[in-house]
């Protein structure tokens, strides 16, 4: 549940119409962090493809508020992409959604993502939901002239 703000998490319906609010939120959260976000026609393929499930939050005024996006092969799964628009943010929207998609993914034998060495919420977010370190990709994401590790994590 949230602490302060109201909103729904529902399943991202594969035939979804709000790609463009997909797009736009990644771009508000990745834009200039070293990784790539993703257009609509990214989000229309991933959404279409096998295996990939999605949760959205939205506002009571149907606005987007955040969302995660996963996959599962075989018997493992990956968390693709989880963003919150800034101004919801540390009102358990990720944590909420985070919840959601390790559910629907918990058959897989495990469950892994990628994270910048520098992201500390994301990494404070992973750590409370159990995620440990099996990995790390150096000099992974790139930020202005520097490089940054990537973390994989595993639950
Ligand atoms: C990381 C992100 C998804 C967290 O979203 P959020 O909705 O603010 O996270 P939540 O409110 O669910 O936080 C849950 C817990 O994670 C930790 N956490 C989240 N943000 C934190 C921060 N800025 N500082 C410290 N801990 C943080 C806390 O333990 C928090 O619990 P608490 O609020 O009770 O202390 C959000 O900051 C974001 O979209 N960042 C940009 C995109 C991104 O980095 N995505 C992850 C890529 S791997």
């Amino acid at each position: 549940m949230s602490k302060a703000i109201k909103y729904k998490v529902e399943i991202i319906d594969r035939n979804t119409s709000y790609v463009k609010a997909l797009s736009e939120l990644h771009a508000i959260c990745f834009r200039g962090k070293g990784k790539e976000y993703w257009n609509d026609q990214s989000f229309r393929v991933l959404l279409g493809a096998k295996g990939t499930i999605g949760f959205s939050a939205t506002a009571d005024d149907c606005s987007l508020l955040g969302f995660v996006i996963g996959r599962s092969v075989m018997d493992e799964s990956e968390v693709l992409t989880l963003c919150v628009l800034p101004t919801a943010r540390r009102n358990g929207v990720a944590k909420n959604l985070m919840l959601k998609l390790i559910k629907r993914l918990s058959p897989s034998k495990r469950i892994l993502l990628e994270v910048a060495t520098s992201n500390d919420p994301a990494l404070a977010l992973y750590e409370s939901l159990g995620f440990k370190q099996s990995g790390r990709r150096p000099a992974y994401y790139k930020k202005g002239t520097s490089r940054i590790d990537a973390l994989i994590l595993e639950l």
